[in-house]
């Protein structure tokens, strides 16, 4: 055996986990080691690794003893149902997969050839955070790493799966990516872990409630996915390349379709007769999408509106979609925010948006208010209003207040905008609109409460249709439900060409 091969032994050995003990303990956690993740990633035999040999430098703290070659992360690029990704993947039983001066440096060539080459990057994150024997050149390294994200923010694609604790530093760089993925039970995210939380503010809470997927998937909205184990999780991150495009230069690829009957009966019959009566906004997309075709993102978070991709003709789209069935689809700081980055990054990437419309308005209170819905509320107006990509909104019900002109109306830019006969668009609803312009009139009469009920039926009647709207040509054109899809194919297809023009700056200033 010559040198290189001995080294490339070693290296085999070191980061399958330094040994068949250490695996072992990584399965019993219910973790794969970080070669089985690759494995499972990337199509079979398309893995070229970078820096397999790369050891590092630190000689303090008994580091002089334990070296291990690749130390700590695997890097390098393969192929993903056939298109190019780059990829690390962290080994936790190599310094607990802590990021030093080299396993940073070894991340680095991958982001830079990405970039250079145009295809996501994949993080397989399982980390300890900074390398505590290194010191700086491990806080270096990290920023390092932050820099290029930021970097190749909105240039290529960049997904973060969380497959362990993540603590410290390697939190951040998942959190300026796009997509964060977690695993139930065997994946944490914190900036300071429990015991610090308890010294410092005196609260006992364990890693999972304070950092774990689910806590991250429903309470603070860090992670994307929440993912039942590693296995569902890689699926996942397969499955989310395929709705989005190598780099921002390309389009997403399109899925063969065949052309079939694509009216809808159903969706006649989705929205109750009540207007106050909820309606799942999610029978509505699987009617319009593809068979099988929609993949929602933050599914557990602000479950208000509803976010995710599907394709529709084959062509892949991101869809925004008030729930009437959750908080009847009012919009509030989450919806707002939750909203606005997936918008974000469908422009970014090139994908075209289709918006439904079912809102009653933004959420009044004083927690709305004193925690920012002005500021917040204003990012979905902003991200909307600035994306360039083709933009189609349906309304399939209420459309009301500002919440209509958020919800990419016409006059913030979208390119088709549908309404079903049965849309409400209007100030406010009726009976408050009727509260307020006929507040003498009410008043004064001898029956206040028929009087009430006449001049909500009257503001009814003018305002609760889109024929208003339509009359404007603020809608294009009043559909039946069942034509929704049809108008879709078509729609997205006449707008393939789009070409927006933007005014010359640098960058704008969305209200963070
Ligand atoms: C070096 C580390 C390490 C680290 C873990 N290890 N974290 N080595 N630097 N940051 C080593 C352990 O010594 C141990 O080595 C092995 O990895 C496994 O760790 P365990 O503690 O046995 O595992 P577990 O019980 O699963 O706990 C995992 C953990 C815990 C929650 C991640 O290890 C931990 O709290 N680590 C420290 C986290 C941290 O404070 N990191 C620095 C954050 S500051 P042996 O040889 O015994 O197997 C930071 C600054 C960047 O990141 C800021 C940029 C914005």
């Amino acid at each position: 055996m010559n040198k290189t091969e001995q080294l490339r032994e070693k290296t085999q050995q070191a980061l399958q986990g330094g040994g068949a003990k250490r695996i072992e303990a990584q399965h019993k956690k219910g973790k794969l080691s970080a070669r089985e993740r690759l494995q499972l990633l990337l199509d079979e035999g398309s893995f070229e690794e970078i820096g397999m040999l790369v050891t590092h430098r630190c000689r303090d703290f008994g580091m002089e003893n334990e070296v291990y070659p690749g130390d700590g992360v695997i890097t390098g690029y393969g192929t993903v149902n056939g298109r190019l990704i780059y990829v690390y993947s962290q080994d936790f039983t190599v310094f607990g997969g802590s990021l030093s001066e080299t396993h940073a440096e070894k991340i680095v060539k991958i982001m830079d050839l990405a970039m250079q080459n145009g295809a996501p990057v994949v993080g397989l994150n399982d980390s300890g955070g900074a390398r505590i024997q290194e010191g700086v050149v491990s806080l270096g390294g990290y920023a390092d790493i932050f820099y290029r994200n930021v970097q190749a923010s909105g240039v290529v694609p960049q997904i973060s799966a969380i497959l362990g604790p993540c603590a410290g530093g390697a939190v951040y760089s998942p959190a300026i990516t796009d997509f964060i993925l977690m695993t139930e039970n065997t994946s944490y995210m914190f900036v300071t872990g429990p015991n610090v939380v308890k010294t410092v503010t005196h609260e006992n809470v364990t890693s999972e409630e304070l950092g774990g997927a689910h806590t991250h998937a429903s309470r603070s909205g860090v992670t994307h996915f929440a993912c039942a184990n590693e296995v569902a999780c890689i699926n996942t991150i397969k499955d989310l390349l395929s709705y989005i495009p190598q780099n921002c230069e390309e389009d997403a690829p399109r899925y063969a379709y065949d052309a079939a009957d694509e009216i809808r009966p159903a969706l006649n019959n989705i929205i109750p007769e009540n207007p106050n009566q909820p309606y799942d906004i999610k029978d509505v997309i699987t009617e319009l999408a593809d068979t099988d075709s929609f993949l929602e993102v933050h599914k557990e978070y602000a479950e208000n509106i509803v976010v995710g991709f599907a394709r529709i003709g084959g062509r892949s789209i991101g869809i925004v979609a008030n729930q009437p069935a959750y908080l009847a689809g009012v919009l509030d700081i989450n919806s707002s925010r939750k909203g606005a980055r997936f918008v974000r990054f469908c422009d970014a990437f090139n994908i075209p948006l289709l918006v439904l419309v079912d809102v009653p308005g933004f959420l009044p209170g004083t927690d709305q208010e004193w925690n920012g819905i002005i500021v917040n509320g204003a990012k979905l107006l902003y991200a909307l209003s600035e994306a360039t990509v083709p933009k189609v909104t349906v309304i399939t019900r209420k459309a009301y207040g500002g919440a209509y002109d958020v919800m990419n109306s016409k006059h913030i830019g979208a390119d088709l905008n549908y309404a079903w006969p049965t849309a409400e668009i209007a100030v406010m609803g009726a009976k408050g609109a009727a509260e307020i312009i006929f507040k003498k009139e009410i008043a004064e009469s001898a029956d206040p409460a028929a009087k009430l009920k006449e001049k909500e039926t009257e503001y009814t009647d003018k305002f609760a249709n889109p024929y208003g709207a339509a009359a404007r040509g603020y809608v294009d054109e009043v559909i039946l439900p069942q034509d929704t899809r049809t108008k879709l194919i078509r729609g997205f297809r006449m707008l393939e060409n789009k070409v927006a023009k933007m005014p010359k700056r640098k960058h704008g200033n969305i209200p963070l």
